[in-house]
């Protein structure tokens, strides 16, 4: 089948209004647009200013009333507690209206913040579902994240509440939730009214503290009770989420969503990037914490009418490297949406792909990949051993949706290895030299969009519209700086090569090399220091941070450094995988005393590198690499 790709994008291309107020029919309204975009508005214009809906009902309450109201929208699969449990549309909706009552009655309600500290269980989507209901704009923090850095959030967000569970399951280790609340609580300047809290029957907290509340309690007696809160209309244009993403700095960036652009444009992406049908079921193998749960766990299946999988589990060890097929076999999973290094987990574990034999894959249709370059070898192999096409695509927090990608429901374009394919429509990105001029097909450069961004991705920053300015806008005037650096081949296709800041990308995961600095600096034994990000053949890459002691500490550098390790475990969490720590004696630095990262980095993936012309002392280079040797990182091929 030929595509209607490059049709479809030269519509959009030639009126953009037109094409996304025919995306829009797509949505419930309770008042229509007055335009598509004002460009007048806000930081660069948005979306469907005037129109009045809900989330939620378009999510929930109008698939109950158009017939799917007994079919399943959440399936949660848990293989670490061995739970299992299916909500159709309609049970699903009865448990998002009982919490959101729990809600109201604590007072929240339109443009009130509520931080959600959820694991993958079904409350983490009904606590969405149910801020959405009321108006209320959530901030989910990814469970893996320490008590400072909630804390953070806390004084950003100032949420009315907290909603969280008892505790969260890792293999063999059981987080408690509730300590890490009340210590974030404790340290945080703003104090939230309530904490609501889901009681897992594998560990209990204790709600001994003032505003704290048992959750799942009081939702059973406002279920007993019949009680219902209907839909609050919010505009288009109101917030829907803040979403805290890795910035330069450790103080992190409140990417907000807006509600009508965000359902127009998840909406249309199902059909025609995902090729997925109403009534199918499409499982993202993410978290909830993360931008592809917000977008393709919780809004964008529940938008189109799928049935989405919350699933509580790795892809390997619980209990094998075969339970992405069990999943998928189980529940009929048409397509399967993860992180590569997922991937790599398996093919590590599993590397003839054993496990999948053992399954019915038959409905199994496409493998999505993304949230870090999906590498040629990994591709290939999952192409082999699933006999479905794997398709890679590249977005960001901030966009909330591919930025490029192959669209299957469009008819799939050829796949070149490597390559997430080509920009969606609502798109037009562009490969600019440091000066801002544009570069020639297959020449690396900055990778910008041309303003406006589409419907779903950020029109600002939470209380930061100077900070949105001047993190993503100002060095290209009339672009947005995506802050990857790639090429655009010949026939339009995109490549990502590497960040052009300090962020790094562990596991899928996206962490600040400047946050874990700022952390490394609080030691008291620390002068200076320098993270960066080395190469990992599962993780994609791993912190390895470089310290210089004061001078006169004569401690031992094997206490420090594992002092180190467990500062930055304890204060950003252990989702940044921070385990490498090498004292050296001095820094690589220009003349100008800027530390040389990208030179560090190359010596540790073992790359070639030329001489920087304004390193201070060469020798320092020969330093660095020594230690990391001595450390046990190979540098040599
Ligand atoms: N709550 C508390 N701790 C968490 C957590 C959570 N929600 N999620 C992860 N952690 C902890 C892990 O237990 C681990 O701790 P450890 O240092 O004690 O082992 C640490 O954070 C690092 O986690 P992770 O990077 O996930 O590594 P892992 O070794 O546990 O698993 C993979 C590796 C590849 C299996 C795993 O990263 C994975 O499944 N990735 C899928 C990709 C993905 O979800 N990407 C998100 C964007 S699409
Ligand atoms: P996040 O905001 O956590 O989704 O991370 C976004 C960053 O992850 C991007 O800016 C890229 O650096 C990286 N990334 C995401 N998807 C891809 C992809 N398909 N290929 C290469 N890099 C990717």
């Amino acid at each position: 089948m030929s595509s209607r790709y490059h049709a479809i994008y030269a519509a959009w291309q030639a009126d953009p209004d037109a094409f996304w107020a025919e995306a829009a029919k797509g949505i419930d309204w309770f008042h229509p647009h007055d335009k598509v975009f004002d460009p007048e508005l806000g930081v660069y214009g948005r979306w469907f200013p005037g129109a009045t809906t809900n989330t939620c009902h378009n999510c929930l309450d109008r698939h109950v009333e158009q017939g799917r109201a007994d079919q399943a929208a959440l399936i949660y699969d848990s293989p670490i507690t061995q739970a299992r449990r299916t909500y159709s549309y309609k049970e699903l909706l009865d448990q998002v209206q009982a919490m959101a009552v729990v809600m109201a009655d604590r007072g929240i309600g339109k443009g009130d913040r509520v931080i959600l500290y959820m694991p993958m269980i079904p409350e983490a989507v009904m606590a969405m579902l149910a801020c959405a209901r009321l108006g209320a704009i959530h901030s989910v923090v990814f469970g893996g994240f320490a008590a400072h850095e909630l804390a953070t959030r806390i004084d950003d967000a100032t949420p009315k509440a907290i909603i969280c569970a008892s505790c969260g399951l890792e293999p063999g280790r059981t987080i408690a939730y509730k300590p890490l609340v009340d210590a974030a609580i404790d340290l945080a300047a703003h104090k939230p009214d309530n904490v609501l809290v889901i009681q897992r029957p594998q560990f209990a907290a204790n709600l001994d503290r003032p505003g704290d509340v048992d959750l799942g309690v009081e939702m059973g007696k406002a279920l007993a009770e019949g009680r219902k809160v209907p839909c609050t209309l919010v505009e288009a244009t109101d917030p829907l989420y803040i979403l805290y993403t890795s910035g330069t700095t450790g103080q992190p960036k409140g990417v907000v969503r807006d509600t009508g652009g965000h359902m127009v444009a998840l909406k249309w992406s199902m059909e025609n990037l995902y090729g997925v049908a109403p009534g199918e079921v499409f499982w993202a193998a993410s978290d909830v914490g993360w931008v592809v749960g917000h977008s393709y766990i919780v809004y964008a299946p529940l938008l189109h009418g799928c049935t989405t999988v919350v699933f509580e589990g790795k892809p390997v060890g619980t209990p094998d490297a075969g339970v992405f097929w069990r999943v998928i076999a189980d529940h009929k999973v048409v397509a399967l949406f993860t992180a590569p290094t997922a991937f790599r987990a398996i093919k590590k574990e599993d590397p003839n792909g054993r496990f999948i034999s053992d399954y019915d894959l038959s409905h199994f249709r496409t493998l999505f990949l993304a949230g870090e370059r999906a590498d040629p070898d990994t591709i290939r192999w999952a192409e082999e051993r699933l006999q479905v096409p794997v398709i890679d695509h590249w977005w960001q927090t901030e966009t909330g949706w591919a930025i490029v990608g192959n669209p299957v429901g469009l008819g799939q374009l050829p796949v070149k290895h490597g390559s997430p394919t080509v920009a969606m429509p609502g798109y037009d990105v562009r490969v600019l030299d440091d000066a801002g001029h544009p570069l020639p097909a297959g020449t690396l450069g900055n990778i910008v969009v041309k303003l406006p961004l589409p419907p779903g991705c950020l029109p600002t920053l939470w209380n930061a519209d100077a900070r949105f300015r001047s993190a993503y806008l100002d060095e290209f005037p009339g672009y947005y700086k995506t802050a990857d650096a790639g090429v655009i081949d010949a026939d339009g296709y995109l490549s990502i090569m590497a960040r052009t800041d300090d962020i790094i990308n562990v596991a899928g995961h996206r962490l600040s090399t400047g946050a874990m600095e700022e952390v490394l600096s609080g030691h008291p034994d620390v002068a200076e220091c320098a993270v960066i990000g080395i190469a990992d053949q599962l993780k994609g890459q791993l912190p390895c941070g470089f310290v210089v002691l004061k001078s006169g500490v004569n401690r031992s550098h094997a206490d420090i450094e594992a002092e180190l390790v467990k500062r930055v475990r304890d204060l950003i969490g252990p989702v940044a995988a921070f385990k490498i720590a090498i004292t050296v004696d001095r820094l690589p630095k220009t003349r100008s005393g800027k530390i040389l990262r990208g030179t560090m980095r190359q010596i540790a993936d073992g790359q070639d590198y030329r001489m920087p012309a304004t390193i201070d002392d060469p020798a320092i280079l020969t330093e660095i690499e020594a230690a990391l040797n001595a450390y046990g990182v190979r540098t040599k091929a």
